[in-house]
């Protein structure tokens, strides 16, 4: 392997090769060195993991642990008002994707039952329902409107919130202080207040539902006195979260990516048959969830290197997924490509729980948007929509489209 790229210093986030690719310093560093040292802005050298081969094999091996409490994160980024941190940080009771087995095992198990494919493919017609409503209202405004905040937002928002019983009312605050906790800019403090707003609201929502369980997978959760209420307080932290500002950023930059691709476009429009094998080449095309962490718990072999026991690695599913190695042509966007072994919803134990979910709202929000406005476009050059290199999830701000209106 070449030493001649130079060990990053923080994690490269500046998208200068275009808004659907990988910084340039990712890309030439895995095309150099997939398996790499990386200094910190603390000054700790950890690692980061950019080839497909080796993020794969790192995601099936549990030695590369998810607990943040085991050691201290190296944060890759400069956080502003960031107190100097000497001790791990606690571990999150119920925030079962930092966790290993058994301990992720046991809190992953009692919500498999909720999202197994059957469970969602019932649900696919009701998806279907939200995502027309959403565009009935979106068709009587006039246009030009922001995607993001009348489509790709409510969306998957409102079907988390009906399948965990949380009041979609109270949006605007979990929206709001899931959006600063993702923040990778915003000061050390503030991003605590959010996360504590958000502990504090769902700690009362499901102390609720222990006393008076309802219909949905909370109500469930909180009938298991096997879980304490900091633990559901966790679970539906990390639920919430996840279900929405993933599937929104997919929905969001997807759309962006789609018109600026008026070809494969055009062959989506004419063939919805097209739609899941498009799905998941968007998926690995964006890959919204660009960084995972882990940490290596003793000396590890990846890719012809050791890792030293103690290192914070990254794990950039964003390089993975554009590796040449394994993609013909990967940085193109190919809608006919077969893009199954994608890695946006990761890999292992941790894979990702609401993959079904998040497929079906995808399939049904392209398919909806596309049919029902068939001459959507941006309404501001490609160059302004403003793109979230600043937070953990990427994709878009805002989205400004326009279209012409038909009555
Ligand atoms: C396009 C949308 C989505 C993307 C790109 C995505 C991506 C991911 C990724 C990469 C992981 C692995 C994290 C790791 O290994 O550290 C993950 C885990 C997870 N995702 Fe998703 N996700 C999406 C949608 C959803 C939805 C709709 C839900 C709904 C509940 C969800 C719930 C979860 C949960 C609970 C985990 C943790 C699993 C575990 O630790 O065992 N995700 N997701």
């Amino acid at each position: 392997m070449s030493d001649q790229v130079p060990v990053p210093h923080g994690l490269p986030t500046d998208r200068d090769a275009g808004p659907f690719a990988p910084p340039s310093a990712i890309t030439r560093l895995r095309d150099a060195r997939p398996v790499s040292p990386m200094l910190f802005p603390d000054g700790h050298e950890g690692w980061i993991v950019t080839g497909y081969d080796e993020v794969r094999s790192l995601m099936a091996d549990n030695r590369f642990s998810s607990r943040q409490d085991l050691g201290i994160l190296h944060v890759p980024h400069e956080v502003p008002g960031m107190p100097e941190i000497t001790e791990p940080s606690p571990q999150v009771p119920g925030m079962f994707i930092a966790m290993d087995p058994p301990d992720h095992t046991r809190l992953r198990r009692k919500l498999t039952g909720a999202f197994t494919v059957r469970r969602m493919k019932l649900l696919e017609e009701h998806i279907t329902e939200i995502v027309e409503r959403q565009l009935d209202r979106l068709a009587r405004l006039t246009p030009p409107v922001d995607l993001v905040k009348e489509f790709a937002l409510p969306v998957p928002s409102l079907v988390i919130c009906e399948l965990l019983g949380v009041p979609y009312a109270d949006r605007e605050s979990f929206q709001v202080n899931t959006a600063r906790f993702m923040d990778r800019e915003l000061p050390f403090g503030e991003k605590m207040a959010a996360y504590g707003a958000m502990s504090a609201f769902l700690a009362e929502l499901v102390t609720g539902k222990r006393a008076e369980p309802g219909d949905d997978i909370l109500s469930d959760l909180a009938r298991d006195e096997d879980l304490g209420i900091d633990e559901l307080t966790g679970i539906a932290f990390l639920l919430l979260l996840a279900g929405h500002e993933t599937t929104a950023n997919m929905l969001g930059i997807g759309t962006f990516a789609l018109l600026e691709h008026p070809e494969q476009l055009a062959e989506l429009r004419a063939d919805p048959g097209l739609l899941p094998g498009a799905v998941e080449e968007l998926m690995r095309y964006l890959s919204v969830v660009d960084v995972l962490y882990r940490y290596a718990t003793e000396d590890l072999e990846l890719g012809g290197e050791t890792i030293p026991g103690g290192s914070t690695v990254l794990v950039s599913l964003l390089a993975a997924n554009r590796d040449p190695r394994r993609f013909a042509d990967p940085d193109a966007l190919d809608i006919h490509r077969e893009a199954r072994g994608q890695l946006s919803f990761g890999h292992g134990v941790h894979a990702c729980l609401g993959q079904m979910l998040a497929r079906i709202e995808m399939r049904a929000g392209f398919a909806g948007l596309l049919r029902r406005f068939p001459d959507l476009r941006l309404a501001v050059p490609a160059g302004e929509v403003q793109l979230r290199t600043n937070m953990q999830i990427y994709g878009v701000h805002g989205l400004p489209v326009t279209w012409t209106a038909t009555a």
